[in-house]
């Protein structure tokens, strides 16, 4: 086999939360009067929460809010996700995503998260997935957030595995990107398929198995 461990970003791979960020937003981009749509909700993805608010706030040119004001502004958005979180279940885990998973497992690999965000413990919950993954780098334990390699080289530290023996999992381009830099080899899957920086492209996330 390629590779040893296979790290997985959780939005848009595992599960997908893009529809409840998008509400989340939205409700907080409306009290501030800024125009926000579900083209700008896809520059977020694999961005972090500040940022992801500063990209919302660039329509508000001119407009200058404190540290602070902007702290409450995202804690704000991240009250609304979190309540739109409690109405994931089970149901949010395909059973192609669940196959997959453990078929990979029953192959021997291990199986880390790397995701920005720091609900993923909760989203994993929320799925049924709260023990299954053999460890867990996500937006609490990182300083930079994709694409910097930080989060995957975590994550593979965290595994004790060697980052050339680490796939990644993406739908985010600066997911691939950050791969990348990690020295780690990526699947994109969605919004990445077709990006030239990938090694693979995942035109069903079952077709994993075929290349590790
Ligand atoms: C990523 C999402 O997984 O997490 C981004 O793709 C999101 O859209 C980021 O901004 C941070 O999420 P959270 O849950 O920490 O606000
Ligand atoms: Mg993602």
């Amino acid at each position: 086999m390629k590779y040893k461990a296979i790290i997985f970003d959780l939005d848009g791979v595992i599960c997908h939360t893009d529809h409840y960020h998008y509400l989340a937003w939205k409700q907080l981009a409306d009290k501030l009067g800024v125009y926000f749509d579900e083209t700008i909700n896809n520059r977020l993805r694999g961005v972090s929460r500040m940022e992801s608010l500063e990209i919302i706030l660039e329509r508000l040119e001119g407009k200058l809010f404190s540290k602070e004001q902007k702290t409450e502004f995202a804690e704000e958005k991240n009250v609304i996700y979190k309540e739109l979180l409690r109405k994931m279940s089970t149901n949010d885990l395909s059973q192609e995503v669940k196959d997959t998973l453990d078929k990979i497992r029953a192959l021997g690999l291990k199986l880390a998260i790397g995701s920005s965000s720091k609900n993923a413990r909760l989203i994993l919950t929320q799925i049924g997935l709260e023990d299954f993954f053999d460890e867990i780098s996500d937006g609490n334990n990182i300083t930079q957030s994709k694409p910097h390699p930080e989060v995957f080289l975590k994550a593979a530290e965290y595994l004790k595995i060697e980052p050339s023996k680490c796939l990644v999992v993406e739908d985010a381009k600066a997911g691939i990107e950050a791969a990348k830099a990690a020295g780690m080899n990526s699947a994109a899957i969605g919004d990445a398929c077709g990006y030239t920086l990938a090694t693979y492209d995942l035109l069903t996330f079952s077709k994993l198995i075929s290349y590790i």
